[in-house]
């Protein structure tokens, strides 16, 4: 028996780590084969095992996925129920811990209630708008620098490694400064090394697996980090790493050098796979839609002077197409497919009683895809973002970043980073896949284009 950390409130003490079997076989469902579950079908086909699953038992159903009997509620109600959550009936904690908590223990979304509150207001600071300039100076300067690189490119290029490197290379810089020196590398293998782990089959680190590498590359980070972080109080600086060194909590006090290490190593996974993830998804659909290649490119014409080799923090701002197309990208690739929690105690949703340590699961995979909400989902049309499609939409029928108390902290740190690689990208390229080419991707744990995306890229 454990007790899940609450809101500051006596502990709650609640059988929660999980809960018999048997107390679920109300749930209509199919755990799969003994020992493995459903785990194979989720990773073959997770959009097709869901919509198998909501076919043959609805909106409710229970499954078995890495050991574990759980539970997934699919819709915009759903979400709500689980996001929005202002009675604290789920933990985050205990939904991610299995995933993340040996690789990323005390990261932002695997803190519960009044701790993930203090410490997200913590947090914060590093995305207002000041430290945001600085970050886009940053990024600006080194998307403009790695497309120059491009253009080197002969023939059809795979623009998923591409992607990646742009995106480490960013992260290096403005999570971490300009001065990291020597280290760069080392430290940048590290965090790949934590990041793979995290999503890999075999969870042990056994020597020679992926997750053993991980947990090396975790000490390794900690000792950087920790050395680090007087270096940078003393020192200051503009990037993020330096922006939380000087970050305080309620009472004014400086955070722990150990949360300090445990924020940044989480806050550098959350943006690399993601932001990779996206940005190849949204050039992907460009590709396939070269008629929204020209509408971008119009507008980027439209709010910027035509010698603007650059665009500024304000410019950006009326991007409002660029906004939807990566919008439209990601209902169609959510960066992050599904999200767990753990219900603290006993709920009701939609007639089924779920009881309390129930891992819970959410889709926004599938809530992106309901034919209802998203007439023909195959189909790339940001305008489904315009303000007026929006109007009706249910609020959490549009979840990549999730929502609630965990609603992504990088959200903008994202639409800014996208916006500007739309800029630098169209400006000085056309992209094309040869005729006939349709990209297969895999879609869990995170997606990704499974030949890592052939495209052409020419000069404009
Ligand atoms: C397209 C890019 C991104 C997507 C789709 C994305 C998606 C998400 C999602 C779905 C969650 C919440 C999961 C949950 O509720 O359990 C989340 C949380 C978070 N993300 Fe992002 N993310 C992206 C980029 C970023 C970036 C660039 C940063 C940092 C610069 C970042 C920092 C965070 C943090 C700190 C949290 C935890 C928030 C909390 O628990 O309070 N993300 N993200």
């Amino acid at each position: 028996m454990s007790t899940l950390r609450t809101d500051g409130s006596p502990s709650v003490s609640a059988p929660v780590l999980g809960v018999k079997r048997e107390k679920l076989s109300h749930i209509p469902g199919d755990e799969g084969w003994p020992l493995i579950g459903r785990t194979l079908s989720i990773l073959a086909d997770p959009k097709g095992e869901v919509e198998r699953m909501s076919a043959k038992y609805g909106s409710v159903y229970r499954s078995r996925v890495l050991g574990e009997t759980s539970v997934t509620l699919l819709g915009p109600e759903a979400n709500e129920l689980v996001l929005f959550d202002q009675t604290k009936l789920f933990s985050s904690t205990y939904g991610w811990e299995m995933v993340l908590g040996r690789l990323f223990p005390r990261g932002l979304m695997l803190l519960d209630f009044e701790e993930h509150r203090m410490h997200r207001r913590a947090l914060s600071v590093a995305f207002k708008s000041g430290p945001m300039k600085s970050y886009f100076d940053q990024l600006n300067a080194g998307i403009a620098a790695r497309v120059a690189e491009w253009h080197a490119a002969p023939g059809p290029v795979l623009f998923y490694p591409l992607m990646k490197k742009m995106t480490l290379d960013l992260a290096a810089t403005s999570f971490l400064g300009t001065g990291i020196g020597p280290e760069v590398e080392e430290v940048t293998q590290a965090f790949v090394d934590m990041i793979a782990a995290a999503v890999s089959v075999v969870r042990s680190p056994i020597p020679g697996t992926q997750m053993y590498r991980g947990v090396k590359g975790r000490e390794r980070i900690v000792a950087y980090f920790s050395q680090q972080v007087p270096i940078r109080r003393e020192r200051g600086g503009e990037d993020l790493f330096s922006q939380l060194c000087r970050a305080t909590d309620e009472d004014g006090a400086l955070l722990s050098t150990q949360d300090i290490v445990d924020h940044m190593s989480f806050l550098m996974m959350a943006a690399h796979d993601t932001l990779t993830s996206s940005f190849t998804s949204l050039v992907s659909m460009l590709a396939l839609n070269p008629q929204w290649q020209d509408a971008l490119r119009e507008e980027i014409a439209a709010v910027h002077t035509p010698s603007a080799a650059t665009p500024t923090m304000d410019s950006i701002n009326g991007m409002h197409l660029a906004e939807m197309a990566f919008k439209e990208s990601m209902r169609m690739k959510p960066p992050v497919p599904s999200i767990p929690r753990r219900a603290t105690r006993d709920f009701t949703f939609r007639g089924y009683t779920i009881p309390g340590g129930t891992l819970v699961g959410i889709n926004p995979l599938y809530t992106h895809h309901m034919p209802d909400i998203w007439p023909d989902p195959e189909k790339f049309d940001p305008m489904r973002f315009s303000d007026e499609a929006q109007r009706t939409r249910h609020r959490f029928a549009y979840v990549p970043f999730s929502g609630g108390a965990h609603m992504c902290l990088g959200l903008h740190f994202a639409y800014m980073q996208a916006k500007c690689f739309t800029f630098h990208f169209l400006k000085n390229f056309k992209v094309s896949v040869e005729p006939g080419y349709k990209p297969e991707w895999q879609m869990w744990p995170i997606p990704k284009p499974k030949d890592g995306l052939r495209v052409t890229l020419m000069r404009v």
